[in-house]
């Protein structure tokens, strides 16, 4: 079978690696958390692992789950603070535990089991951004809900800030026996209410594969994607006889019909069981990564944008 990689945009620095590590014989588990634990790695990447930007409280607070397509197994971590490596975790979720799902202090205390390496994800500079807007509501005695709100809808119109909110890594993975995988990580939105999850720890909503009939992996407003069950969907209307093209613009459309004040972009990147590939946005622009074997570096592609039906 031939090897594919496929991801969100940010997933370029870890490409190189996934694609050796599908190279060598390695599984697409393996090239999944090869490709993005260098993402978590990144400085520059303030939607993802280190330095990616923290909560309300200023604490950074990471996403990540994975799903192998073999058998449906999955693992995820949420609200994880002070470990970056939350894919790495996800897999000993699914590898050596009975759950699917570990939130918060119970996430850290397996991270810490695990020997897992304690890590400050709070950087002077994702500091920086974060109080760029928190000053805004400085001197308020709202409840935190309000700040949240304020925040986002201020942010919703400021292009400097929107990858904040909209930031995540993911990426499918297809290795030498056919077998798929995917996986996601995200700091999540920033300024977001302690412990909010998005879609990223959600088997379903932001990651789903099935050796069977493909694999889903979503970015963008996590709260759109789990309420539709997004990247479940992707791969359940190819299930039921779609074209992987037809259920990509299927899942965008059905996002555009949701009613949510915070309405805000979703990108999709999914492949059929025959290792085809393509990606999706509900907005103009937006673009994703490919590696085939036969290609010597990823190649950036624009999204099929689904524009709301008229
Ligand atoms: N899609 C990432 C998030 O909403 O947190």
């Amino acid at each position: 079978m031939s090897l594919l990689l496929v991801g969100s945009t940010n997933a370029a620095v870890g490409f190189a690696a996934g694609m050796e590590t599908l190279r060598r014989g390695g599984s697409a588990l393996d090239a999944i958390v090869a490709t993005i634990e260098l993402v978590e790695a990144n400085p520059d990447d303030h939607s993802v692992g280190f330095s990616g930007l923290p909560n309300l409280l200023g604490e950074v607070e990471l996403d990540a789950s994975i799903m192998d397509g073999r058998a449906l197994a999955a693992g995820a971590v949420g609200a994880l603070q002070g470990y970056q490596d939350a894919i790495a975790l996800a897999r000993r979720v699914m590898d050596d535990t009975p759950h699917a799902l570990i939130a918060g202090t119970g996430s850290a205390r397996l991270a810490a089991e695990s020997g897992l390496p304690p890590v400050d994800l709070l950087t002077p500079e994702a500091e920086r951004v974060w109080r760029s807007r928190l000053d805004e509501q400085a001197g308020r005695d709202d409840p935190y809900h309000h700040h949240v709100r304020n925040v986002v809808r201020a942010l919703a119109d400021d292009p400097e800030h929107a990858e904040a909110l909209h930031g995540t890594v993911n990426v499918i993975a297809r290795d030498r026996n056919g077998d798929i995988a995917c996986g996601v990580s995200t700091s999540g939105w920033a300024w977001k209410y302690p412990g909010r999850m998005g879609d990223s720890p959600i088997i379903g909503a932001g990651n789903y594969a099935d050796n069977r009939f493909g694999a889903a992996a979503c970015t963008g407003r996590g709260e759109m994607a789990q309420r539709l069950c997004t990247a479940h969907s992707v791969v359940a209307f190819m299930r039921c006889g779609m074209t992987l093209d037809a259920a990509l613009t299927q899942a965008a459309l059905d996002l555009h019909r949701l009613a949510d004040p915070y309405w805000s972009e979703v990108n999709i990147v999914a492949i059929d069981a025959a290792g085809r590939y393509d990606a999706v946005s509900t907005v103009a622009g937006k673009t994703f990564v490919v590696q085939t074997e036969d290609m010597t570096a990823h190649q950036e592609r624009e999204r099929r944008f689904v524009p709301a039906p008229a």
